[in-house]
This record gives C-alpha cells, sequence and structure tokens, in this order.
C-alpha cells in the first residue's frame, strides 16, 4: 500500500510500539486516527503529531471499538488501513492461571481486536489493509505463557481466515507475528512475573519491519515476523 496520504487507524498507539508506528505513519505522510485506552499518551501523541484524531476505549467494550472504527473512517473521510497495537501478557503455569486472567487475555489480545478489524470489512476498498501485532508464540507458544499464546493464535487463526474470505475483494489481512522487542511489554503482566528473557528486538527495527509488510501488502493474508 502506498503510505503517503493512507487514513489510518491505530488502536493501541498509546503503546511503546502503537506509538512508535504511529510517529514513522505520521512523518510518511499517512492520515492518523490514533486510540489508546491512556487518555494523557493521546494528549501527548496530539502535540508530537499534528493533524492526527484520537479516541480513547477499553478493549472490554467491544460494541465501542466497532463503533469506533466507524468513526474513525467518518473523520478521516475513508479507511484505507487498521493496525491494531493492542496487548497484554500474564505470565505462569496454565493450573495458576485465573479464568478472570484469562478472559482478560483473550478480549485484550483477540476480540478487541477482532472487533476492530471486523467493523472496518465492510468500509475497505479494493487495497486496504487490515493488520494485527500478533507474536511469534502464535505459531510457537511457550510454556507460562499458555493463555497468551492461545489468545494470539485465535487473533491470528482469524486474520489468516479473513484473509481468504476477502481476497475477491483485494483487502489484505496481515498477521504482524512479532518476535521479542524492548518495550518492557512483559512487566506490564496483569498477572505472572516474566522469564529471564534475553535482549529483544530494538523498538525502531520492529517498526521498520511494520512499515516493510504494510508497504508490501498483497491482497492476500500475510504473515509478516
Ligand atoms: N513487546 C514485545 O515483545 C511484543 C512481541 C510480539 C508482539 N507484541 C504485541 O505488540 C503489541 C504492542 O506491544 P507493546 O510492546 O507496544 O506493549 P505496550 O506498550 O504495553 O502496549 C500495549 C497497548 O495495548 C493497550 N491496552 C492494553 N490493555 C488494554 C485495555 N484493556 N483496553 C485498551 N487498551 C489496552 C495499551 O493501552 P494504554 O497504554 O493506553 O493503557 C497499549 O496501547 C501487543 O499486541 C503485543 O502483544 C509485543
Amino acid at each position: 500500500m502506498e503510505v503517503d496520504g493512507a487514513r489510518i487507524f491505530v488502536p493501541g498507539a498509546t503503546g511503546e510500539l502503537g506509538s512508535a508506528l504511529a510517529r514513522c505513519l505520521h512523518s510518511r505522510g499517512a492520515v492518523l486516527h490514533l486510540a489508546g485506552r491512556d487518555e494523557t499518551a493521546l494528549r501527548t501523541l496530539r502535540g508530537q503529531l499534528p493533524g492526527v484524531w484520537t479516541s480513547t476505549f477499553d478493549a472490554y467494550e467491544l460494541d465501542a471499538c466497532a463503533a469506533l472504527t466507524r468513526r474513525a473512517a467518518e473523520r478521516m473521510g475513508g479507511l484505507d488501513a487498521v493496525v491494531t497495537c493492542v496487548g497484554v501478557p500474564a505470565f505462569g503455569p496454565a493450573d495458576h492461571i485465573s479464568d478472570a486472567v484469562a478472559e482478560h487475555l483473550m478480549t485484550v489480545n483477540a476480540q478487541a481486536p477482532i472487533a476492530f478489524l471486523r467493523a472496518a470489512l465492510p468500509l475497505m476498498e479494493p487495497g486496504g489493509v487490515l493488520a494485527a501485532l500478533t507474536g511469534v508464540v502464535a505459531g510457537n507458544p511457550p510454556p507460562h505463557m499458555a493463555d497468551y499464546a492461545a489468545a494470539k493464535a485465535a487473533l491470528a487463526a482469524w486474520l489468516e481466515a479473513v484473509g481468504k474470505e476477502q481476497r475477491r475483494r483485494h483487502v489484505a489481512l496481515i498477521d504482524l507475528r512479532l518476535p521479542h522487542i524492548d518495550t518492557g511489554f512483559a512487566d506490564r503482566a496483569i498477572a505472572g512475573r516474566p522469564p529471564h528473557l534475553p535482549p529483544g528486538l530494538p523498538v525502531a527495527a520492529a517498526v521498520e519491519s511494520v512499515m516493510a509488510a504494510l508497504v508490501d501488502a498483497r491482497t492476500v493474508s500475510g504473515r509478516a515476523s
């Protein structure tokens, strides 16, 4: 896709990867609607990135997530891409993870991203791109991350299946399957403590790979890692 002038909705833009991606997309001429939970972080982004629209959301309000996609498209005068950067981890053996934590992980990592992307489907024109940050855990689930990995795998499966559905419409669904990145994400776990992790990919390198996947987006479901 051509990033310059593209109208792009970024849920999760208040996070480390989402905000770095938003800055990069803005520098390349994209028209942006940024969404996050943290109003202070959104205010900072508005100050840094002239002309962007912003909105708050909570991942638990799935109807509101879907409505926000439609509002973003209205404000921008159309929608060329959605890149969802929403997520939260938890760590520990499966029998130490409560059902409430498991539900939280599935909601934030799978159901909310799917709600944003599903609402975008009828709004997309040929050449449109719908993308989500999943993670290598989607295809290679490690111990002590079963529910987080299961949620990312659910999102990845949805992207793959819908990519097949959308092929004739020339709308690309992209599974951004990133490795461990140095964002402090693991330290924001809602339960458990992360294992010792080797140094991750720098944020700039992760954003570069996301940008490459968006630019190269083909009209089939793709996976970028
Ligand atoms: N960092 C890694 O190693 C890594 C590797 C592979 C994939 N990923 C994926 O990349 C994405 C971004 O990760 P990151 O490292 O940038 O983490 P991050 O800085 O913690 O960003 C997480 C984002 O998710 C949002 N979020 C979390 N819970 C939410 C909720 N209940 N309602 C609304 N928004 C919520 C946060 O919003 P607020 O900040 O506004 O609260 C933030 O925008 C995630 O999907 C993650 O799974 C990360």
